[in-house]
This record gives structure tokens, sequence and C-alpha cells, in this order.
């Protein structure tokens, strides 16, 4: 039987990677002009990382979680998402001790095991950014600011901020205990996650996708209420930074994102052409979260964010972005005589970073031409007997189809003006 891919686990191939690069390109310059710095953590961890930071209760650790067992009898698990690992790493090589903000950045793939469908994938993509070690709400701000500057060099329009604050260690037993007593008789109807959510952890019964428990989520109370002053206070002063800089959002009392971890900000940027998947990115603040992995109290507070890049690049696609893919030129030597000023002229020109591809010698003029436009090359460049004799080309320009003879030398700065 022919052995194909795991279910939601998929091939990456050229026509997919050219738009991963260059999601990846753009946020690495975001991320560089932002100060931050890429940490690289192992792709499987101790099982117990993911349950004590995201979370027993959640979705992520209790249903989709790619678990086994070492040849030693350890639990690891490959990692669902990647902020409890730098917060491990953070913890583990004292990163506090650094000076200013622990700025850190990652790009890589996570495993959970979800239902596959459009945008969401059991193998999928992250890029993302934590900064560890304050807590004003100017570094929230900036991380949004920084969003909005990706979402802008990525093309993408339409995407929209939502926003909420969820609270702190200290409010949220009030709110659990108001949970519990507004879900009291109807509990019963619900189902077998929220029963036992309702008891362990409240909170996460506002996860619950099961439709026939809607109606009765719709009527629980929200957060708001309960905020403690702290909380309340880093909200109002985020909003106010993001209005003075032109910041736009909306406030969803419902959003709670469902990790364990959040403290405080929460926020996503929704897209209205990704469907059921319309979360583009998600985040938020965690603060405490370093500490129960270890860390002592000057460690201090985190926030950040993971983005979709599955889901960026299917929403830079709707945006109409085009990814630069393809050769700038194909050279066409058209007999081996000439292989020698060709070969001489494309190491040249890729020393320049002018992407190049070879025809082969000998082959019919037209079917070289041919393999150039489905290359979707901007040029060929033909060099016979006579151009070789004369150390030129002959540079024809496949959208217009204009052709002209140039100099060998002139060759780099004529494709260079004809790319730029
Ligand atoms: P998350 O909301 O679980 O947060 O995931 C972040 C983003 O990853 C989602 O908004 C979505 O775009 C993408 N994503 C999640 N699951 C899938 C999937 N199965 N297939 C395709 N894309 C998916 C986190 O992971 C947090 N670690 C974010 C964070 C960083 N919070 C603070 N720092």
């Amino acid at each position: 039987m022919k052995i194909v891919s795991v279910k939601g686990m998929r091939d990456l191939l050229p026509a997919d990677t050219a738009w991963f690069q260059r999601l990846e390109q753009a946020a690495r310059e975001v991320f560089a002009a932002y100060n931050f710095d890429e940490i690289r953590t192992p792709i499987v961890e101790p099982t117990e990382l993911f349950t004590r930071s995201v979370g027993e209760d959640t979705d992520i650790v209790g249903k989709e979680m790619y678990t086994f067992a070492d040849r030693d009898g350890a639990s690891l698990t490959l990692r669902p998402e990647a902020t409890a690992s730098v917060a491990r790493a953070y913890v583990e090589h004292r990163l506090w001790d650094r000076p200013g903000l622990s700025k850190l950045y990652y790009m890589g793939p996570m495993f959970r095991r979800e239902r596959p469908q459009k945008g969401r994938y059991r193998q999928f993509y992250q890029i993302g950014a934590e900064v560890l070690g304050g807590n004003a709400p100017v570094i929230d701000f900036e991380l949004l600011a920084m969003l909005r500057l990706l979402l802008e060099r990525c093309g993408i329009q339409d995407a929209e901020l939502v926003l909420n604050s969820v609270g702190c260690a200290d409010d949220r037993p009030a709110y659990h205990a108001a949970l519990r007593e507004a879900l009291g008789a109807r509990l019963p109807e619900m189902c077998a996650d929220c029963q036992r959510r309702a008891q362990t952890n409240p909170l996460r019964v506002l996860d619950c996708k099961v439709p026939a428990d809607q109606p009765i989520i719709a009527t629980l109370p929200t957060l708001e209420s309960f905020l403690d002053d702290k909380c309340r206070e880093h909200f109002a002063q985020l909003r106010q930074l993001l209005d003075a800089n032109g910041i736009a959002y909306r406030v969803d009392p419902r959003l709670v994102r469902g990790l364990d971890y959040y403290t405080s900000t929460a926020f996503e940027f929704q897209h209205g052409a990704l469907g059921a998947q319309n979360a583009l990115l998600g985040g938020g603040r965690y603060d405490g979260l370093t500490q129960a992995l270890g860390a002592p109290a000057q460690a201090g507070g985190g926030i950040g964010f993971a983005l979709g890049a599955d889901r960026f690049v299917l929403a830079m696609q709707a945006s109409g972005v085009v990814p630069s893919t393809g050769p700038v030129a194909v050279l066409v030597p058209l007999t081996d005589a000439e292989l020698t000023l060709v070969l001489h002229l494309a190491e040249k020109l890729r020393r320049e970073h002018i992407r190049v591809e070879l025809a082969e010698p000998g082959r019919k003029l037209s079917r070289s031409l041919e393999l150039a436009s489905k290359l979707q090359a901007r040029y060929a460049v033909i060099v016979g007997p006579d151009e070789a004799a004369a150390s030129a080309v002959q540079l024809k320009d496949l959208n217009g189809g204009a052709q002209e003879r140039v100099s060998g030398e002139a060759l780099l700065d004529r494709l260079r003006q004809g790319v730029a």
C-alpha cells in the first residue's frame, strides 16, 4: 500500500513554502526593528510542562496533545504551543539576570490532535514572540503595535483586533463562584466536559463548543465586573495608549482564550476570510507563569502572541498579495560552446543575490523560452556564438517581448533595474 502523510499533517511544497518564506522574512524584519532576538526550544518537552502551564482542564491538554512514554518511561509531549517552552527556558537559564526585558521570538511546528479542516491542522506552524520581565501596559501596547506593522508588511487587510482583560489570580475565585452559581440548576443539561469543568475550573466552561450548551453559556456573567483594581487600571491604560496611537480594536468581554496561564490582557486578531478558524493570531499577558515554573518574583511578568502561519498565508492570499517566486532570469546557452561564458555570468549574478536558472545547452531555443515562461521568469538571457564572441547577451523581456543586445558587463544592472 502507498504510504501517505499522517492525517492533518501535510507537506509544504515550493508553491506553499514561497508564501511561508515571505511571511517569515517580514516577521524577522519587524521583530528586529522592535529589538527581539530569536530563541529555539526543543519540539519535545516533559508533559508536565504543559499540564502545569496550559492547564489540565483545557482542550489542548485534555484532548489534543501527542503524548508518549520515552524508553525510560518518562512522559514526553510534542509541543502544542511554545509559550510554556519559552517560559521554561527563561527560568532554566535565569534570563532575568540579563539587562532589560527578555524579548524573544520563535518560529516552528506545533502539534495538536484537532479535527482537521481549512486553516486547522494537526501539525501547524506558529510564529510567536514573548516579552518577559515586565508588566507595564506600554509593553502590551508595543506588542500590539508591532503586530499591526507585521500585518501591514504582509499586506493583510481587514484583520480586527479583539481585546479583553481576563483578570488575575486574586479576582478569579469570585468570578468562579459567580459562574458556578449562574450555572446552578442548568448544569445537569450540559455536556460532560462542562459538568466537570464547573467543579475544577469554571472559566473553561466558556471554551465549550457543543451547540446545545451555547444558549446557557450566553447567559453566564462576564469577567468585567469582577476585575480587581490592578487589572482594571492596566486595561484602562492599555486602551488609552491604543486610542492615542490610532490602533482600532473591539472589546469582547467573552474572549477568554483557551489556555490557563493568561492574566489581564488577552487578545486575538480575527479575519473574515478564514471561515470558522477565524483567529489569525492570539496572545495575552501571563504574569505569574514563570513563578509557577520556579522563578522568583523578580523574574517579573510576561506577555506574548503566536500567529498561525498557515492562516496568515490564507489571509495574505485572500488580500491579493503575490509572493515573489521563480527566477529573475533563465540563462540560455544556444550550444555547448557558450556554456563557459554563461556559467561565468550565472556565478556573477548569483553572487549578487539575483535568482537565475540555467537552461540545458543545445536545447531548441523555443523550448528553453517555454521553460522560462513556465517558471515565471522575467527575462531570458540568450547567448549564441555571436554574443559569446563579443562577451554580450540577448536580453529578452518575457513580459513585453522586447529583445536587445546588452554587454555582459551591463547585464547585472539591467536585471536589477528590471525587477526593481
Ligand atoms: P493559541 O490561540 O492556542 O495560542 O494559538 C495561536 C494561533 O495559532 C491561533 O490563533 C491560530 O492562528 C494558530 N493555531 C492554533 N491551532 C491551530 C491549528 N490546529 N491549525 C492551524 N493553526 C492553529 C497559543 O498558542 C499561545 N501560545 C499564544 C501566546 C503566546 N500567548 C502568549 N504568548
